[in-house]
């Protein structure tokens, strides 16, 4: 396998897409799935793809530092595109702290444990923060978002999607650690999770 990464949330709406088509597109890539398998993951999602040789799932829980660095330890990944978090904007009113430990524990969990793997030799390594618009608040009925703007949070959720993203970017200028972060905005289609798509505020 010329390439390991490893995808989170890699069983939900979003990062399902994104396993099938690494997993399709690169053949020598050996592709780990690290999900929890909440309520909103599904395996299903992955049936066509399941016994492929270059896709491995392991399910583990990213609060959890331990089982986190065993999986970063014993992969030795290259990169790591993170998409797993508390994506529901309704939950994270209702329970905020769960918000916390998922998307921003979850996320230094995440980046401690590639630092440590990749030993300070960034050469080649990339880690992939998949954040959202959210963290810019409302738009109006026109506009536009870009990198410029002043982050914003409204919801538990934005601002715990917010706290990652800092955490990311931190990690890039302590650290040196290689990064991407990218912000987009709503996304429908095959594999949403049936009650997201009930209302419109749902991420
Ligand atoms: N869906 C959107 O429109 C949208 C828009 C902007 C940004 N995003 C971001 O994209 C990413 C994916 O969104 P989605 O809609 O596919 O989410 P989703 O809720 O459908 O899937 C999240 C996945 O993460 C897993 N997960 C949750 N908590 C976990 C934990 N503690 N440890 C390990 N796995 C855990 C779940 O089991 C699930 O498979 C999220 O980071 C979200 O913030 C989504």
């Amino acid at each position: 396998m010329s390439k390991t990464i490893i995808i989170t949330g890699g069983a939900g709406f979003i990062g399902s897409h994104v396993v099938r088509l690494f997993v399709n597109k690169y053949p020598d890539y050996k592709i780990i799935n690290l999900d929890a398998l909440t309520y909103a993951g599904n395996l299903e999602n992955l049936k066509d793809i399941e016994d492929l040789p270059n896709y491995v799932f392991e399910k583990a829980d990213i609060v959890d530092a331990n089982r986190v660095n065993e999986i970063f330890q014993k992969y030795q990944p290259d990169g790591v595109i993170h998409l797993a978090a508390e994506s529901h904007v309704d939950r994270s009113i209702l329970s905020p702290l769960d918000f916390v430990y998922t998307n921003v524990i979850g996320t230094v969990n995440l980046l401690n444990a590639a630092k440590e793997a990749w030993k300070n030799d960034f050469e080649g390594k990339r880690f992939y923060h998949i954040s959202t618009d959210e963290v810019y608040g409302a738009l109006g009925a026109e506009g536009l978002f870009t990198e410029e703007t002043p982050y914003s949070p409204n919801s538990p959720y934005s601002a715990s999607k917010a706290a990652s993203d800092h955490f990311v970017r931190a990690y890039g200028e302590t650290y040196h650690l290689p990064f991407v972060l990218s912000n987009c905005s709503n996304n429908y289609g095959p594999n949403h999770f049936p009650r997201k798509t009930d209302s419109a505020i749902y991420q």
